[in-house]
C-alpha cells in the first residue's frame, strides 16, 4: 500500500474503525454481497469495503482474475460519464458511486467469480468474491415410464423441476414413502423405481422438492392394473328345483373391473355381466355354466364353471309290494315317486339319521 493510500486510511479510520480492520488485513479488497443468497430474477449488489477517496478507477471482472476479456466495466469516480463497458458487460450491470456493482434480473449463468480492481496514485488492489444464483423451484413434474402400470412390471417415476440445488423426497398417499425391497430411490431421490409393481403400490405419489429459497411438490396417481384373479361362481349348488329362479353371480378380483361372459355347455354364449338370471328353471336349462372374466387392460382371462341340474321335486313317494308275506318267501318292495333322476335309500323304522341306509335303489329285496 502506498503512502497516499495510508494517509487516506488514517483520515477515514477516525470516522470508521471497522474500515481500519478490513484494510489492515492486506491488499485484498473485502466484498460484501447484498443479499448473500441471490435469487433468479432479483438483483445483487457486490459492495467493496473501504473504498479510498482518491481512487482513479474501479473495474469489475466476471472471473477470479483481472483477465481483460472478462472485464465488465471500468468506472471513474470523478467522472462517471466516462465509464467504459468491457467485453463481459450484459446491460444488467451498474456501478454505483461507491464502486459497488449492481447486477439486476439475475439468472443462473450469473453465478460465479467476480473480481474488482482499484487503481489510483499508489493504489493497486484487487478483491474476488463469488455467488451462486438460486433458482426457485418451479415446473415440478413427474413423468412415468408407462401410462398404465401392469402388476409385476417395472415402473419408473421421474421427478423433475426447474430449480437449483433441489433436494427431493416422496410421499405415498400423503405419508412418508417407505422404500426398500422392490421400491428404490436413486439419482438424488428423483427416480422412484418399482422393480416390480404390486397391486398395493397403487396410490397417490407426491414428489416434494426444496432448496435454499423455495419448495414445491407435484403428485402422480399410480394405478397398478391386475387380474382377473380366480373367478368364483356362486351359488355352487348343483341341483335346483324345476321352476325356481336361479341367479348365478360371477366375481373375480380385477383392476379395472373384469368383463364377464357366460357360456353354457362349452362355447354357447348366453349372457354378459356379473349376474346370469334364469327366471324359471326348465329341464333344458341343465348344463355346464361357465363364467369367463376378462380384463381389458391386462388382456388376461380367468374362467370357472358350475354344473346346474334341474330336477322335479320328489313328491308322491309310494312304496308298493305284497300286502301279505309268507315267512321265508322272496319279497320285493318297490318305491316310486314323481321327480327326475331320483335316488332312493331304504331304512327300517324311522332311524334315517342314526343308521346307514339298508340299501339304495328303488327296490329293496
Ligand atoms: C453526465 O451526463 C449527464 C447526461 O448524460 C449530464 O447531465 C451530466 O452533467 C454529466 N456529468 C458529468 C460529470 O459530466
Ligand atoms: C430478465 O431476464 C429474463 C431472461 O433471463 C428475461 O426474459 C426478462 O425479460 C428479464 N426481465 C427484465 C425485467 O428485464
Ligand atoms: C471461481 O474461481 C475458483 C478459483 O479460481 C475456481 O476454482 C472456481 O471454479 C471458480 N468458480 C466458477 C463458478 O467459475
Ligand atoms: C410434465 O411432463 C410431460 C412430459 O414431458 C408434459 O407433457 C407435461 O406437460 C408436463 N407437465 C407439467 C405440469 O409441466
Ligand atoms: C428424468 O427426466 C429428465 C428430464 O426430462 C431426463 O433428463 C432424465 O433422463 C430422466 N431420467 C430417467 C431415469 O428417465
Ligand atoms: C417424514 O419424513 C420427513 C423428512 O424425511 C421427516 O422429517 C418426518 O419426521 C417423517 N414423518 C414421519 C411420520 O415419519
Ligand atoms: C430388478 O430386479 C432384478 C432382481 O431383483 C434385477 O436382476 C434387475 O436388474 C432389476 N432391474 C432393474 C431395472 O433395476
Ligand atoms: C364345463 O365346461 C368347461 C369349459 O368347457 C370345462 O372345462 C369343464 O370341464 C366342464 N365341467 C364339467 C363338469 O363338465
Ligand atoms: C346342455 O347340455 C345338456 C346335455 O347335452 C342338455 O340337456 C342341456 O339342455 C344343455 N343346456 C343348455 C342350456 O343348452
Ligand atoms: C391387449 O390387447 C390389445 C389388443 O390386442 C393390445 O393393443 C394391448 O397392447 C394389449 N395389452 C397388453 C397389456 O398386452
Ligand atoms: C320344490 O321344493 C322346494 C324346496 O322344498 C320349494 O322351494 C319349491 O317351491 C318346490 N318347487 C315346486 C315346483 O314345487
Ligand atoms: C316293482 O317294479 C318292477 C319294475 O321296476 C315291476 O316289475 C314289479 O311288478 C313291481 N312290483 C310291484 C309289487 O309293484
Amino acid at each position: 500500500m502506498g503512502s497516499l493510500g495510508q494517509a487516506t486510511l488514517l483520515a477515514v479510520a477516525i470516522v470508521c474503525s471497522c474500515f481500519l480492520q478490513t484494510q489492515a488485513q492486506g491488499d485484498t479488497i473485502p466484498i460484501t454481497l447484498i443479499p448473500p443468497n441471490p435469487i433468479q430474477g432479483e438483483s445483487i449488489t457486490l459492495r467493496p469495503e473501504g473504498v479510498p477517496e482518491n481512487l482513479f478507477s474501479c473495474s469489475w471482472f466476471r472471473a477470479a482474475t483481472t483477465d481483460s476479456s472478462q472485464r465488465i466495466v471500468t468506472y471513474y469516480p470523478s467522472n462517471p460519464n466516462a465509464s467504459l463497458k468491457g467485453p463481459a458487460y450484459t446491460w444488467r450491470e451498474t456501478v454505483n458511486p461507491d464502486c459497488s456493482l449492481l447486477i439486476s434480473n439475475l439468472s443462473a449463468n450469473y453465478s460465479g467469480n467476480y473480481t474488482t480492481q482499484w487503481s489510483g496514485i499508489g493504489i493497486e488492489q484487487t478483491g474476488t468474491t463469488s455467488f451462486s444464483v438460486s433458482v426457485p423451484i418451479s415446473d415440478m413434474n413427474i413423468t412415468a415410464s408407462t401410462n398404465k402400470s401392469i402388476e409385476n412390471s417395472i415402473t419408473v417415476l421421474n421427478c423433475t423441476s426447474k430449480g437449483s440445488g433441489v433436494s427431493y423426497y416422496w410421499l405415498k398417499d400423503n405419508k412418508n414413502l417407505t422404500v426398500g425391497g422392490p421400491i428404490l430411490l436413486s439419482n438424488n431421490n428423483q427416480i422412484l423405481t418399482f422393480n416390480t409393481t404390486n397391486r398395493n403400490d397403487s396410490g397417490l405419489y407426491t414428489c416434494c422438492g426444496y432448496n435454499a429459497v423455495s419448495n414445491g411438490n407435484t403428485s402422480f396417481k399410480l394405478d397398478v392394473l391386475y387380474g382377473p384373479d380366480d373367478t368364483v361362481i356362486s351359488p355352487s349348488t348343483e341341483y335346483y328345483p324345476l321352476g325356481d329362479s336361479l341367479t348365478l353371480t360371477c366375481s373375480a378380483e380385477s383392476n379395472p373391473a373384469a368383463q364377464y361372459t357366460w357360456f353354457v355347455n362349452g362355447t354357447h354364449e348366453v349372457g354378459k355381466g356379473t349376474q346370469y338370471l334364469i327366471p324359471a328353471l326348465s329341464f333344458q336349462d341343465s348344463g355346464n355354466y361357465t363364467c369367463r372374466a376378462f380384463n381389458t387392460e391386462t388382456n388376461l382371462t380367468s374362467t370357472s364353471s358350475v354344473v346346474v341340474q334341474v330336477q322335479e321335486n320328489v313328491t308322491n313317494v309310494v312304496i308298493s309290494g305284497p300286502h301279505e308275506v309268507t315267512e321265508g318267501a322272496f319279497v320285493t318292495l318297490n318305491c316310486t315317486s314323481s321327480g327326475s333322476e331320483v335316488s332312493y335309500s331304504w331304512w327300517k323304522g324311522m332311524q334315517q339319521s342314526a343308521n346307514h341306509p339298508l340299501d339304495s335303489g328303488n327296490q329293496l329285496n
